[in-house]
């Protein structure tokens, strides 16, 4: 056993009690190296983080120009900080025209956090409707919202009272009211087994919180920035939210998120009373830096379509061979989801593709069905070597 793994088991908190384990010492574009050489194509990217792959050249440049200026100067919404200014507006302009307001945090949890509060305050109401299978981070108010029972119980009394609606389910829509000060959806479910709604539905939802004045907020941790294949996913339901939440690949590998909405909403965080929201390290400046070079990157070179056409390919292909065990395969752009029969076959395909160099994981809300999310730069011979190995692993499990 390497020192390394001594000290992982000895010292580091563990969050399961079968961790992969795998000890990565280095990665570059779409693969992990590990401390015996090994290679592993990151079907995964960090659970959607690393949108342009790892170590991608303006990404290093934008770290090294932005350490050389400063580091940590103040907390964040004291100094004007050109880091911070640039990416808010850049955010800005490529939201829809009523999302002005950029408020940055340090992670999707401290976002939803964020975003939470400011309804309540903008509302004056306190109850939120969330659904069923929904992951939005483990802080005591994002967990509040969890789709999954299980992860809430041991953890109460949560932010409440919450209500939790079957997802896509226009008919459960009455159950938002005029106690309720916001609804959280993702857009299209990670955790709860890549899932998604009608714009049918979409719309149904937009409607009735216009008809009971409750805020509609849009986490867009995991499908924001392009990986379904649009820029942000809300566009392929022509919905606009009053706040949309952000984080994973908008840091460009670095921590960073952001709760953005109109003005009027984010507005009530800066009175009564003043500084009644802060953090010390969100909108990091060198997060901020990094997230302007990706995002930059993302926009000129329309990783988003990349993210479609290459998507496509994969549900395609995979579809098209008819797997052993594998049910369906559904998705948007480069998240896509492999339902397997039993969470057991799930289980056994995902050792067997990191058996054979390819990283994947299952959802955890949904233990039958994978997830794959790879950086949006994944090449057509990635895609292939990707496809092989999962043809493999699939008739290995059945
Ligand atoms: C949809 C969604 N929302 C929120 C979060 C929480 O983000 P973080 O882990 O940065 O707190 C996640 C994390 O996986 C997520 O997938």
């Amino acid at each position: 056993m390497s020192s390394a793994r001594h000290d992982f088991d000895r010292h580091l908190a563990q969050t399961s009690a079968t961790p992969l384990g795998l000890e990565i010492v280095r990665a570059e574009g779409s693969w992990l190296v590990a401390r015996d050489g090994r290679r592993y194509l990151d079907l995964i990217a960090g659970i959607g983080v690393t949108a342009l792959g790892h170590g991608h050249p303006a990404i290093l440049a934008a770290l090294e120009q932005q350490a050389r200026r400063h580091l940590h100067v103040m907390v964040y919404g004291e100094y004007v900080l050109e880091s911070q200014t640039q990416l808010a507006a850049r955010l800005a302009n490529l939201l829809p025209s009523s999302l002005t307001r950029v408020y940055f945090t340090n992670s999707g949890a401290e976002a939803i956090e964020g975003a939470l509060k400011a309804a309540r305050k903008f509302t004056q109401r306190q109850a939120f409707v969330a659904f069923e299978g929904a992951y939005h981070g483990d802080t005591m108010g994002a967990l509040a919202l969890a789709g999954n029972p299980d992860f809430r119980r041991p953890f109460g009394p949560l932010t409440g009272p919450v209500k939790h609606l079957p997802y896509g389910d226009a008919g459960a829509l009455d159950l938002i009211d005029a106690d309720t000060a916001a609804v959280v959806i993702e857009p299209v479910q990670a955790e709860g087994g890549v899932r998604i709604p009608s714009a049918d539905f979409m719309h149904a939802l937009r409607a009735r919180c216009d008809a009971t004045g409750s805020l509609l907020v849009f986490d867009e941790v995991l499908t924001g920035l392009g990986r379904t294949g649009r820029l942000f996913a809300l566009e392929h339901f022509g919905v606009v939210p009053d706040l949309i939440v952000l984080a994973k690949a908008l840091g460009g590998g670095l921590p960073l998120g952001a709760f953005c909405g109109r003005d009027d909403v984010i507005g009530v965080l800066s009175h009564d009373p003043p500084l009644g929201h802060i953090t010390t390290f969100g909108g990091h400046p060198l997060s901020c830096a990094t997230a302007l070079a990706a995002l930059t990157l993302i926009v000129e070179e329309r990783l988003y379509d990349r993210a479609r056409t290459i998507g496509d390919y994969l549900m395609r292909r995979l579809r098209e061979s008819h797997l052993e065990g594998i049910r369906e395969v559904r998705g948007l752009g480069l998240l896509i989801g492999v339902e397997f029969a039993s969470p057991e076959k799930a289980r056994t395909f995902v050792h067997g593709c990191i058996a054979r160099g390819v990283i994947v994981n299952w959802t955890l809300n949904a233990d039958r069905v994978v997830r794959l999310a790879p950086p949006l730069t994944l090449s057509q011979d990635e895609a292939d070597f990707a496809l092989s190995v999962m043809a493999t692993a699939a008739t290995a499990s059945a």
